[in-house]
């Protein structure tokens, strides 16, 4: 099967296993401040992940790889999106476009419609520095995601089964490229040891990517005859998988998603202690639903929403909702309680 036509299929797949609402962030309750003491006017969603300053936490995160006529066609309605709202996306995979030149137009379109947005370039850990440096020029990128994607490769009939080398090779591109990179993981959550040994790398931002929304182990297992089901529930949810990165080297910046649906996920991933919020699949299904026009009102509504959560907790900026009051029960509770995190 080409590359574009699973990739094609991974939408289907993703639209149809549908989102599990299990990411966690059912167990994180804010504390209610009956006094909060400020306006709705005074709110400032401006963030900074490493250094890139952003003027939203939210963004729209890796989607469509692949390449093809839907993979332009779906990547430049996002990145219209994008620039209405004044929110940073990430582009699917590259790789189809580095190793088909003819490919390279579903992307550049990307760069095109929003000349000035932040974008970010998108490569897995099989990635050479050279082929890191050629994704980023091909859209300008502002910054690069490196994905991991272990066990979605190893449900996948055809995927890899070695997976040695990829930390070097994550070294090698963070000290080779003049701008940031984000090593993500892909819906399976990030722990502790992890994001200590990528901050050793020289990595300064991660995108968590967590357990509870998309899941690449269902997707995959749906395309097969014989499935590896213990893969449908492995993984550490997105609230849990904040908490344990945040608990890493201080010097990374954590990227909450996985999972996010509404203001309310963005606000917990944030007081997690998150300091942007990715969006994929929940925003592939409004888009598949309501087209780019209500794909640009939703973010729009994600964003005032926001707002009003930041005004009941009395908090003007995301690095004040950094330090918000929160209750965690439940399996986050008992998870972070066996980890010895807090
Ligand atoms: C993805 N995701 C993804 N990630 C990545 O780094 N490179 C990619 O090419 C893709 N491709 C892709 C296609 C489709 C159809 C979906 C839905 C997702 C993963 C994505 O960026 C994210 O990490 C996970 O989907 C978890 O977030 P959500 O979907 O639960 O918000």
């Amino acid at each position: 099967m080409s590359r574009a036509k699973r990739k094609l299929e991974h939408i289907g797949y993703a639209l149809k296993t549908g989102q599990y609402r299990l990411s966690g962030f059912e167990d994180i309750m804010f504390v209610h401040q009956s006094l909060p003491g400020i306006a709705l006017s005074e709110i400032n969603l401006t963030t900074k992940i490493g250094e890139l300053s952003l003027s939203s936490p939210i963004f729209v995160n890796a989607m469509t790889g692949g390449g093809g006529k839907e993979t332009e066609i779906v990547n430049r309605d996002f990145a219209i999106a994008a620039r209405e709202n004044g929110v940073a996306m990430a582009v699917g995979s590259q790789m189809a476009a580095l190793k088909e030149r003819e490919q390279r137009a579903s992307y550049e379109i990307v760069r095109r419609v929003n000349p000035d947005g932040i974008i970010i370039a998108n490569l897995g850990s099989e990635a050479s520095v050279a082929q890191a440096r050629e994704a980023v020029d091909m859209i300008r990128a502002d910054a690069i995601q490196i994905h991991l994607n272990v066990i979605q490769e190893l449900t996948m009939p055809e995927g890899d089964r070695c997976f040695r080398g990829a930390l070097e090779r994550i070294k090698a591109i963070a000290g080779s490229l003049n701008i940031p990179v984000i090593v993500k993981e892909t819906g399976f959550g990030m722990a502790l040891e992890t994001v200590d040994a990528l901050a050793s790398a020289g990595v300064s931002i991660i995108d968590i990517g967590g357990y509870g929304g998309t899941n690449f182990a269902r997707i995959e297992n749906e395309r097969r005859n014989r499935v590896l089901s213990i893969f449908n529930e492995w993984g550490i949810t997105a609230a849990a998988s904040i908490v344990e990165a945040k608990n890493a080297s201080p010097r990374v910046s954590v990227l909450a998603s996985g999972g996010i649906q509404n203001a309310g996920d963005i606000a917990k991933s944030i007081a997690l202690g998150a300091s942007g919020t990715g969006l994929a699949g929940y925003l592939l299904k409004i888009y598949k639903q309501d087209g780019v026009d209500g794909l640009i009102a939703e973010i729009s509504n994600l964003q005032n929403d926001l707002k009003f959560i930041m005004t009941a907790l009395g908090k003007r900026t995301i690095q004040e909702l950094q330090e918000a009051r929160l209750v965690i029960k439940g399996d986050t509770y008992h998870w972070l309680l066996q980890r010895g995190i807090d």
